[in-house]
């Protein structure tokens, strides 16, 4: 498992790469000898060379002038950990950011990291996935460096028949970080589906290892189509799906994304750990927009209709019946009518 970036920002362990960056932004688009380089990192100056070569590979615009040294001219919208997280203003969410080239699913990886014991609050990002999970055993399209496919793992304190509500956190979390990055509004669908004109532009995937009475740990998985071209969706898909790009007529970037979204679900989580489930029920409820409205949800082979009331506290949808009878449904995919 080869991280592209890896950073903790709790002990200050950066790579030499993204050091270079940090005394490039530092310089504001000013020089940067090639001699400060190698005295503030402590390496020879073809080893600075080629950590510029790699950078420049990246997709870094680095000018070198003729023995003068070295300006950045432009920074590409990679999701990498010195820059996602310049400026981020979470404290637990992001305490060790982990990027990927490629890899096959980031829940995966961060699922492997917690159970070796990395800390709450990592994230696992990666540029593309060759195998993203989906809901209910599906694939998630993870085409490289349009969109964001990251995984972030919790420890909470809680039972495990209410880590459902954290699916519901989440869901919110990506919702805000929509309305910050866009102008866009994005609704909730039961259970974590997030619509923008009927189509779904995200989808979250937690997963979950627990005792009978504890939970290890969750890993909330996150896939949100920044700025997936029409193109780039499979025409087989099950759902009409979009993209923040496609809605808003224009890009948005995915660093700015990325940290609106670590900021949210940071301020999200610790609301949930200090107050309970209450207010994020609320403002779950708040963004949905098909309680009262008719549906019908299929799960396996079964299939029922009526009317969705709401969600109970363990993340349930309330449907009514035609004979009246509220029923619970765990899990399904909704269509509304
Ligand atoms: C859904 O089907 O709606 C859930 C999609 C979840 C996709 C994300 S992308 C990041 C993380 N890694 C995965 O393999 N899946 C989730």
């Amino acid at each position: 498992m080869k991280a592209l970036f890896t950073e903790n920002r709790e002990t200050g362990a950066r790579t030499l790469d993204q050091q270079i960056l940090e005394l490039f932004r530092e310089k504001k688009g000013g020089l940067v000898s090639g001699e400060e380089l190698s005295g503030a990192l402590q390496v020879s100056r073809t080893a600075v060379w080629k950590h510029i070569k790699s950078l420049k590979e990246l997709g870094y615009r680095i000018e070198a002038v003729p023995s003068q040294g070295y300006r950045l001219v432009a920074s590409p919208d990679l999701l990498i950990p010195a820059e996602i997280a310049a400026g981020l203003t979470s404290t637990r969410i992001g305490r060790h950011i982990i990027c990927f080239k490629e890899t096959d699913s980031t829940n995966e990886v961060a699922f492997k990291l917690a159970e070796e014991g990395a800390e709450e609050g990592t994230v696992v990002v990666a540029e593309a996935q060759r195998r993203g999970k989906g809901r209910l055993g599906r694939r998630w399209e993870s085409p490289a460096g349009v969109n964001l496919y990251c995984s972030i793992v919790l420890r909470p304190p809680i039972l495990p028949i209410k880590a459902a509500q954290l699916t519901f956190l989440s869901t919110v979390a990506v919702a805000r970080a929509i309305a910050a990055t866009s102008s866009l509004n994005a609704f909730i669908k039961w259970p974590n589906d997030l619509l923008i004109n009927g189509r779904k532009v995200a989808g979250l995937l937690n997963e979950m290892s627990a005792e009978t009475e504890k939970v290890n740990f969750v890993v909330l998985g996150i896939g949100v189509n920044i700025n997936m071209h029409r193109d780039q969706f499979p025409t087989e898909l099950r759902h009409p799906a979009t993209s923040l790009f496609l809605e808003g007529g224009g890009p948005v970037s995915r660093l700015a994304f990325t940290r609106a979204l670590l900021e949210a679900l940071d301020e999200l989580y610790e609301t949930y750990l200090h107050h309970g489930y209450g207010p994020v029920r609320e403002e779950w409820l708040a963004r949905c927009n098909f309680l009262g409205r008719q549906v019908r949800i299929s799960f396996q082979e079964k299939e029922l209709g009526g009317t969705a009331e709401g969600i109970d506290a363990d993340g349930a949808l309330l449907v009514r019946l035609v004979d009246g009878k509220i029923e619970r449904v765990l899990a399904g995919d909704v269509t509304i009518i």
